[in-house]
């Protein structure tokens, strides 16, 4: 690829987000009439529910279509804050939630607010890669905690320990995360705040996932207290993903500096979306994510076992997301090449595991179950075609 003459180091060096990439070439395949079974979507295939939908029509031919406050709308904030009481029995100040464009917003912000050059975030490999590609951004260092199924494929209270130095303002975690679907019990992060703080550092949690969870609901890192920064969404569990929405919630003395980087950064996030969002909480939306919840509970109960029988490796039940994070050490290519082939040959789009990390990155692959369980069942079945060859 020719780059032009003059781009700055950031723009040379910054990684892809590869999975927008296999998106592009699967349907670049359909425009030429293949069929696609997308398992590569970190999205839910859902509409946004109709009763959000419905909100944001109505505010835009109400004329919300101004700038909000940088902070938000405050009726969303009171809106997110009071949703912390019903669900978590969390009580939160309405002034310390931050409204932004997605969870991407957030993770920008909080980022942004503790990351001086050459400081150090810590954060799990595999993970969700535009962290560490916002930490490389900001001129910061994404420090890899390696992690794998015999702790859950999350950070160990003594890997924080291990991998702290002078440099370290803060340590990144996902629960349920991003690629593995696993969760971290209240317990847990307790311990490793309480180590992040006593060395003058700061924890943030990424919560996107947080309601689309399969057997026992997600503890909020909030119910800790206020010194921790947790970041929310509304892309996933509530289905609006294109809406560009999300939260930070961020202790007191952080958001008079942070309503400052948001004025500056977006200014506010979008109106019609904020408006939108406050249907969000309503009981017949909730009902119809529960009814959602229990799709994906479905998707992943059959497809667990049907990758498992095919010869991938998934030594855990992943109780959230929508993710399954597969070892393909069975068969004879590494992840990426096999996604690459299974694309071609099958028609089957899934991420390789190096979009995620480096850590044992080319052993595995990500299915993501959003799609329908017919879809599933129609690219295992064709899995089974191809696999054999390799394994
Ligand atoms: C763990 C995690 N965090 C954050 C995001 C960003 O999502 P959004 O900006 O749509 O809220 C994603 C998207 O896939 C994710 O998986």
């Amino acid at each position: 690829m020719h780059l032009p003459s003059h781009l700055a180091r950031r723009a040379i060096d910054i990684e892809p987000f590869r999975v927008m990439a296999i998106l592009a070439q699967a349907r670049a395949l359909e425009a030429q009439g293949r069929n696609i079974v997308h398992m590569e979507i970190g999205e839910p295939d859902f509409p946004t529910p109709a009763p959000i939908v419905a909100a944001g029509i109505a505010a835009l031919q109400a004329g919300h279509t101004h700038y909000t406050p940088a902070l938000g709308l405050p009726r969303l904030r009171a809106a997110i804050a009071a949703f912390y009481a019903t669900r978590y029995g969390v009580t939160i100040a309405p002034d310390s939630v931050v409204i932004t464009p997605g969870s991407s917003g957030a993770l920008l912000l909080a980022l942004s607010a503790l990351l001086d050059p050459g400081d150090e975030v810590l954060l799990a490999d595999p993970g969700y890669p535009c962290n560490r590609h916002f930490a490389h951004f900001l001129n910061g260092r994404a420090v890899a905690l390696p992690v794998d199924a015999t702790t859950q494929f999350q950070p160990t209270a003594a890997q924080i320990e291990a991998h702290w130095s002078h440099a370290t303002r803060a340590v990144l975690l996902a629960s349920p995360a991003n690629p593995t679907g696993t969760m971290l019990p209240l317990s847990a992060l307790r311990e490793m705040q309480g180590i992040v703080a006593a060395r003058g550092g700061m924890l943030i949690v990424d919560e996107i996932y947080h309601g689309l969870t399969y057997g026992g609901s997600a503890e909020t890192a909030l119910a800790l207290g206020d010194d921790v920064f947790v970041i929310n969404s509304f892309s996933k569990y509530f289905g609006m993903t294109g809406w560009r929405l999300g939260w930070l919630i961020a202790p007191e003395a952080y958001i008079e500096p942070i309503e400052r980087l948001a004025q500056n950064i977006f200014l506010a996030a979008s109106t019609p979306a904020q408006y939108a969002a406050l249907a969000a909480f309503q009981p017949d939306t909730l009902a119809i994510l529960e009814a959602r919840r229990a799709e994906f509970e479905q998707r992943r109960d059959f497809l667990l076992p049907a990758l498992r029988a095919l010869g991938f490796a998934i030594p855990l039940i992943p109780e959230g997301a929508f993710y399954l994070y597969a070892g393909c050490e069975k068969f004879a290519l590494p992840g990426e090449d096999l996604a690459r082939v299974l694309l071609d040959e099958a028609g089957v789009a899934i991420t390789p595991g190096v979009d995620f990390g480096r850590y044992r990155a080319d052993q595995h692959v990500r299915f993501a179950y959003t799609t329908t369980l017919d879809q599933l069942e129609q690219g295992v079945a064709r899995l089974a075609t191809v696999l054999p060859r390799f394994a």
